[in-house]
């Protein structure tokens, strides 16, 4: 809920702290930012979000794969790697909150903050755990989280930030990044023509953090699912691949393959720590 997380908020317009009150967050300067029914709140400012945000088709693929349990043992392993006495989780990109529950459900002590520019992920995320609070928030412009106030700060698939996950981190914080590696829904990239990770994805990764973060661990999460057309459809749906390819086109490209599927689902996960 907001409760447990807006001591942690700042107003996107000036700086300063935010209360609750009765349908809104407000700040002493009296920017004011409703609460949304569904219990969420949006602090982006200006008109125009980035058009990187899921659309509704997406996030419904994306609840439907992860609730089926198909990347349990990633959620398994982020949700390890997350220093027991965390007290401040938040997820940059959290998508509908599904690997930040799996957190907060291994650290009883702790609250969480989801951010995602997807109204439409967001007000799943609302409901995904009750220690959660749920902010609509642009990852590219400064984050609407206090200064050193974070323990763990995970990014699963989604876009960062560098300079403000340092920023909103504890000094002692850490950032947990996961990235799908090249074999990654092997062999459905060939056979379905999906959009493929490229080779240097890491490297990248690794640079767009490096002013901020040294890189402290890193593992490979590798698994195989055996996936029906439905669930194909899913992950195809919830992926990068769906901004590029008609549904009714994927549709016919799916119904062709064998009724169950060995997939391989691979994953790198860094462990970051801030450069004091
Ligand atoms: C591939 S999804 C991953 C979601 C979630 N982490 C998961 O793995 O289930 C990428 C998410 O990043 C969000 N996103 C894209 N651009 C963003 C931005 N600029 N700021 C915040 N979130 C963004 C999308 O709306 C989407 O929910
Ligand atoms: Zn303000």
């Amino acid at each position: 809920m907001l409760a447990d997380i807006v001591d942690y908020l700042i107003c996107p317009v000036c700086g300063g702290g935010l209360g609750l009150g009765d349908r809104a967050l407000r700040c002493s300067l009296g920017h004011a930012f409703d609460i949304a029914r569904q219990g969420y709140v949006s602090l982006l400012t200006g008109s125009q979000a980035p058009g990187t945000a899921d659309s509704t088709a997406m996030v419904a693929a994306r609840e439907a794969f992860l609730e089926a349990g198909h990347f349990t043992p990633l959620a398994e392993a982020v949700a390890g790697a997350c220093r027991t006495g965390a007290t401040v989780v938040a997820d940059a990109g959290a998508g509908t909150g599904h690997y930040l529950a799996r957190v907060l459900d291994r650290l009883p002590e702790a609250t969480g903050i989801a951010l995602d520019v997807s109204k439409h992920a967001i007000r799943r995320a609302a409901r995904a755990h009750p220690r959660l609070g749920a902010v609509v928030a642009d990852v590219w412009k400064p984050l609407p989280i206090k200064d050193d106030s974070v323990d763990v700060l995970i990014n699963v698939f989604a876009p960062r930030n560098g300079a403000e996950f340092a920023r909103v981190l504890k000094k002692d914080g850490t950032l947990i990044v996961v990235t799908p590696t090249s074999r990654h829904l092997r062999p459905l990239v060939e056979r379905l023509g999906l959009l493929s990770v490229d080779q240097s994805k890491e490297r990248r990764v690794a640079e767009s953090l490096s002013d901020h973060f040294l890189e402290t661990g890193r593992s490979t999460q590798e698994f195989t699912m055996a996936l029906g057309h439905e669930a194909i459809e899913a992950v195809v749906g919830m992926g990068p691949s769906a901004w590029h390819i008609e549904p009714e086109v994927m549709r016919r490209k799916i119904i062709e393959l064998p009724e169950k599927n060995d997939v391989i689902a691979s994953f790198r996960m860094s462990i970051f720590q801030p450069i004091p």
